[in-house]
């Protein structure tokens, strides 16, 4: 078995009293698509900002495509490349200028190839000369996906990637997403999205009151539930009922709940 590209042990982080995570443990093998799930305040993005090396750990181990992040975040941040669960876009530069002053950021050479490049990949090249205030929201998020991937890191984290999206929208994002995996980079996206984890993911962690608490693929999460039987007719469990099951739910429609 190859090392995988992210894993993670017994990380822990408080802030104050608030003690966010306590003792996360999480492997993502490489080229796949993992889908960190969890409420609002559950500590998804503490633990991405931790890989991203933007913040530090107060215990516990992460390794991004083998470097630690804690003795070697040079190497973390040339492996891995974090889009924020805020667009990083500048929307008084074009969907182009964006590209390139990542480009020239990154000291790669040709950025105005690569900007083009990037530009063709997400759909954006008729919009490229564009302020990117200018853009809708889907479009938007495409670049600054493709801001995230210029330089092409091995591997890539998105926080929330589809939060506030309309569903037409989401959709072009997760074809992008899609397409990042099938050219071998692996994918670290989080979600307070069921449909997104059921959609996207290879394998699923659900993150709740500090620990991963379930971890698997969408049939081995449904697996966990018994198959409620209707007469003669067998009814499939949805990853939303898996999950308000192992994180012990009420009766909401969505996990939007304080975690709390
Ligand atoms: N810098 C900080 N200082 C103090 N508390 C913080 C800080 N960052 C996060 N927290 C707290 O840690 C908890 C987890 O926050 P985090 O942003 O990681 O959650 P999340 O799972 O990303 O939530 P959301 O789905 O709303 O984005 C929250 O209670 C938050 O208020
Ligand atoms: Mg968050």
């Amino acid at each position: 078995m190859p090392d995988p590209a992210i894993r993670v042990a017994g990380l822990t982080r408080s802030f104050g009293d608030l003690e966010v995570l306590r003792g996360v443990d999480l492997e993502v093998s490489r080229g796949s698509i993992h889908a960190l799930l969890g409420s609002n305040g559950a500590g998804k993005t503490t633990l991405v900002r931790i890989l991203a090396t933007l913040l530090r750990a107060d215990a516990g181990t992460a390794t991004v495509d083998g470097h630690d992040v804690a003795r070697d975040p040079e190497g973390v941040r040339e492996s891995l490349s974090l889009t924020g669960q805020f667009a990083a876009v500048d929307d008084v530069l074009t969907g182009r200028e964006n590209l390139v002053l990542v480009a020239r950021l990154r000291h790669l050479s040709g950025p105005g190839t690569l900007a083009d490049r990037m530009l063709d990949r997400f759909s954006l090249t008729d919009a490229a000369d564009r302020r990117a205030g200018t853009y809708s929201g889907g479009m938007r998020r495409r670049l600054d996906l493709a801001m995230s991937l210029v330089g092409e890191p091995p591997v890539v984290v998105l926080d929330e990637p589809t939060t506030g999206l309309d569903p037409r929208s989401r959709i072009e994002v997760w074809d992008a997403v899609r397409e990042l995996s099938r050219g071998g980079t692996t994918v670290l996206l989080t979600t307070q999205y069921l449909e997104e984890a059921e959609q996207l993911a290879d394998r699923i962690s659900i993150l709740h009151e500090g620990r991963v608490i379930t971890e698997g693929t969408l049939a081995e999460l449904k697996a966990l539930m018994p198959p409620a039987t209707v007469e003669y007719v067998e009814k499939q469990p949805t990853l939303e009922d898996v999950f308000l099951a192992v994180v012990g739910g009420g009766t909401h429609d969505t996990p939007t709940g304080d975690a709390r």
